[in-house]
């Protein structure tokens, strides 16, 4: 299928997470609609292959690793010496091993906490006043199915991504009056690297609750995440949008 072109012209992004799976296909498409991107993300080897493999001067990345304030802020000050930054996409995340709550190794728990949610609070703690300056801002923050329903064996998980979603509804409320939507989504399981993190049963679990009956493709995600990111989505903000094939029912 032809994918549509969103216009990006002059729009600068940042994509955490972006050296890979849905990040990786996020950057590939902004790029295509003639978007700077700069990908933020923590693993040199997979932000190597994903330059070597765009090889596109309107792309960028730093190492950064978004549940540490101090390098998010200095990626963020980098990049508004010269631009401002239009679109972020709050996309790093782990899963985290999969165990039951009484028996998560402790400092673990609290580190897919950090990522998930505390990484969403320090990109936007540092952009969003950059957007306000700017009057225009985008923001995606990538929570999951997890953080609606709760996955049995993925409490920290869960909790993560249940509290990016609050921090969606009231970032979002408290930027109305201006030209800046945030916006939550929340996937359903998709065959990128993460699910290494989790058992094969885990997996399967997931998938089971599914009523399409399969996983969701990188692209289908991408493309919800672009209208979101787009200067036509005008009015949705502080709201959370469901991509999990018919399982969440809210
Ligand atoms: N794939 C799925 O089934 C699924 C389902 C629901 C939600 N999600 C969410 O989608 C997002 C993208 O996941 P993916 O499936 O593409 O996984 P992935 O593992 O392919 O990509 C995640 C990227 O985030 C980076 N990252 C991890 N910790 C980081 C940190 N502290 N700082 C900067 N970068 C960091 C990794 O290096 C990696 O490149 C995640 O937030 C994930 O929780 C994925």
């Amino acid at each position: 299928m032809e994918k549509i072109t969103y216009n990006f012209k002059n729009r600068t992004a940042v994509v955490t997470g972006g050296a890979q799976g849905f990040g990786l296909d996020i950057a590939k498409r902004f790029l295509k609609s003639e978007a700077k991107v700069i990908i933020w993300d923590l693993d040199p080897k997979a932000i190597e292959n994903a330059i070597n493999e765009i090889d596109n001067p309107n792309l960028s990345s730093k190492i950064v690793d978004v549940s540490n304030f101090k390098d998010v802020e200095s990626a963020s000050k980098e990049i508004i010496k010269t631009s401002n930054i239009d679109i972020l996409i709050n996309n790093a995340g782990i899963t985290g091993p999969t165990a039951p709550l009484w028996e998560y190794d402790i400092e673990m728990w609290k580190k897919v906490v950090d990522i998930n949610l505390m990484g969403t609070f320090n990109c936007c703690r540092s952009v969003v006043p950059n957007m306000i300056k700017n009057n225009y801002g985008r923001i995606v923050n990538v929570a999951s199915v997890a953080g609606k329903d709760g996955n049995a064996n993925a409490s920290a998980y869960s909790v993560g991504k249940a509290g990016a979603i609050g921090l969606t509804k009231s970032l979002g409320k408290e930027l109305a009056d201006k030209n800046i939507a945030v916006n939550a989504v929340t996937p359903a399981g998709a065959k990128t690297r993460i699910l290494d993190q989790m058992t094969k049963e885990h997996v399967q679990r997931m998938l089971s609750k599914v009523p399409r009956g399969r996983f969701l493709e990188v692209e289908e995600f991408t493309s919800l995440v672009c209208w979101l990111a787009s200067e036509e989505n005008t009015f949705s903000t502080a709201a959370v949008f469901d991509i999990s094939g018919g399982r969440s029912t809210y």
